[in-house]
């Protein structure tokens, strides 16, 4: 086996950070880079007010909204590792594409609020991550401001999660009287606002303060003592195998905004955090360090910058290694690709890839022969990494061009959007009207907004409001006269038989009058 190349493999940690919006993604993603070098000031990724937008924000919408619409990724070294951060947009309306991302990682962080503790989509995609089992960091936020008890955020991580707790560090007060925290993997405290040469101070063996400090005449001081003894008596196990499996969650406390307790986060991260893991395909498990190389697509998107107007298929690497220039075989079609032109991400400055390896995501240029999900191998054997999963669209819209005379900008730009998994794409069953369907009414305002940008299209969208979509065992049974205005039968893009139904009523009565009928629905 190549050693380099294991060795590679092995220094790369490749993770998304999860979290409901506001509780920090991006301030602590800003901190991350700003560690690794990859921005050289705060405030690079980030600032709504001040005009200047996040490194990940590329599309206009996002702008405007001052939203993360799409996913990006962001990669530098740090301590001898490569790091992958696969940001992911924060907004629900864009759950699906947050799930496809989460597939392309081997771990995941998730931010806390610690003043609102766990919040819904932070509950969601944490779900997402134990169903794959993938190792769960947990970083609470904001302590800079007066927040929940930590034993509360604790508790709440078990009993809403499922998923045992693991104090790493632990805070010394909090708000304006936020101390520090107490880093019991490192065996010493870190202070808050003290310079660097003085922040961190030695703790003895009985995990106690030997010297003349301040801190130690403080009653916050003896009370995170106490806390700690607790932890250490009656606290979860914590061992690399049990993070592994997802049972149990490392949690840190800190600050992302005055950049405390991110290094030391980061620091316990590199050491715990999975190397990229063996994949399941269809032929059995690839190694991350086999040296044939193959990959996945989780995602493609168009236009990413204007200046470029091109579209980029995101690729995550799971075996072996790019080399610019390497065939790969398509495994949807058996069709040989060159891969010559491709991205790696350093914030919006794309950079070219000459190599790259396992664990790594890498951007290659797509004249449209991709779609999400599609694997891509380099060497003789050809498979298929697992399904990545499709959602049950709730949200319905009929959508026609409002110049007929822009029916092929229309349909390009319909096509590409579908192919890129902005939004999904149906027919009415035999008239071959467009329906679209979106987890999130968002989904549907930034398909308007792209076709026009974009396509130069303007849309007419009229709203079928929201449905229950069913897809059918047996479509050989399905016969025109079951299509209604509360059940109404359409296709999908692959051509499978879906029925729309208005509402739980119409369902059961359809059930009842159809039982020969056999539904059933995706995630
Ligand atoms: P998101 O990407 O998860 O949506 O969150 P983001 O980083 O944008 O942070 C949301 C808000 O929380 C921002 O304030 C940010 O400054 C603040 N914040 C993040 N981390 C901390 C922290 O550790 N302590 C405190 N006190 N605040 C924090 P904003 O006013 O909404 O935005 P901005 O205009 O200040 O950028």
């Amino acid at each position: 086996m190549d050693m380099t190349l294991i060795d590679e493999v092995q220094s790369r940690r490749t993770f998304a950070i999860i979290s409901h919006p506001d509780a920090g993604k991006t301030t602590l993603t800003e901190q991350l880079l700003l560690f690794g070098g990859a921005i050289r000031a705060a405030g690079t990724v980030k600032g709504k007010k001040t005009g200047k937008y996040a490194t990940s924000d590329w599309m206009e919408i996002e702008k405007q909204r001052g939203i993360s619409v799409t996913s990006s990724v962001m990669q530098f070294d740090y301590l001898g590792k490569r790091i992958n951060i696969l940001d992911t947009p924060g907004h629900q309306d864009f759950s699906e594409d947050t799930y496809r991302t989460l597939m392309a990682v081997d771990s995941a962080v998730m931010i806390i609020d610690a003043a609102k503790g766990i919040e819904a989509q932070t509950l969601k995609l944490f779900k997402v991550c134990k169903m794959r089992g993938i190792p769960i960091f947990t970083f609470v936020n904001k302590l800079d401001r007066q927040g929940r008890e930590p034993l509360e955020i604790m508790e709440e991580l078990e009993e809403v999660l499922g998923i045992e707790s693991y104090a790493m560090n632990w805070p010394i007060g909090m708000g304006k009287e936020f101390l520090g925290i107490y880093d019991r993997h490192h065996n010493r405290i870190e202070q808050f606002r003290v310079e660097e040469d003085q922040r961190f101070l030695p703790l003895n063996e009985d995990g106690e303060l030997d010297g003349d400090y301040e801190i130690k005449k403080t009653s916050l001081y003896d009370q995170a003592l106490e806390d700690v003894m607790l932890l250490n008596e009656a606290g979860n196990e914590f061992t690399t195998d049990r993070l592994k499996k997802g049972e149990v969650t490392p949690v840190f406390f800190g600050s992302a905004l005055t950049n405390f307790g991110v290094q030391t986060f980061l620091e316990t991260y590199l050491q715990f955090a999975p190397s990229p893991q063996p994949r399941q395909t269809d032929q059995g498990e690839v190694a991350a360090t086999e040296e044939d190389f193959s990959g996945f697509i989780f995602k493609i998107q168009a236009n990413m910058n204007p200046a470029h107007r091109d579209r980029i298929a995101f690729l995550r690497i799971c075996s072996g290694q790019f080399e610019r220039g390497m065939p790969v075989q398509l495994s949807r079609t058996g069709k040989t690709i060159k891969l010559s032109s491709s991205t790696s991400f350093l914030a919006d400055d794309r950079n070219t890839v000459d190599n790259a390896v396992s664990g790594d995501i890498i951007g290659i240029h797509d004249t449209g022969n991709y779609q999400i999900g599609d694997t891509l191998t380099g060497g003789k054997k050809n498979f298929a990494f697992e399904k990545l999963p499709q959602f049950t669209p709730e949200l319905f819209m009929r959508v026609t061009a409002k110049n007929v005379m822009k029916q092929k900008h229309f349909h390009k730009g319909i096509n590409q959007l579908v192919q890129e998994g902005a939004i999904q794409l149906y027919k009415t069953y035999r008239t071959d009207e467009i329906i679209l369907g979106a987890v999130g009414q968002l989904q549907f305002e930034v398909f308007e907004h792209r076709m026009k940008n974009e396509y130069n299209t303007d849309v007419m969208m009229e709203n079928i409001g929201s449905k229950i979509a069913r897809w059918i065992e047996n479509e050989e049974d399905v016969k025109d006269a079951m299509s209604s205005q509360r059940s109404m039968l359409v296709k999908d893009r692959y051509g499978k038989l879906v029925f729309l139904f208005e509402n739980d009523f119409a369902m059961r009565w359809f059930s009842d009058k159809h039982p020969e009928i056999r539904l059933y629905s995706l995630l």
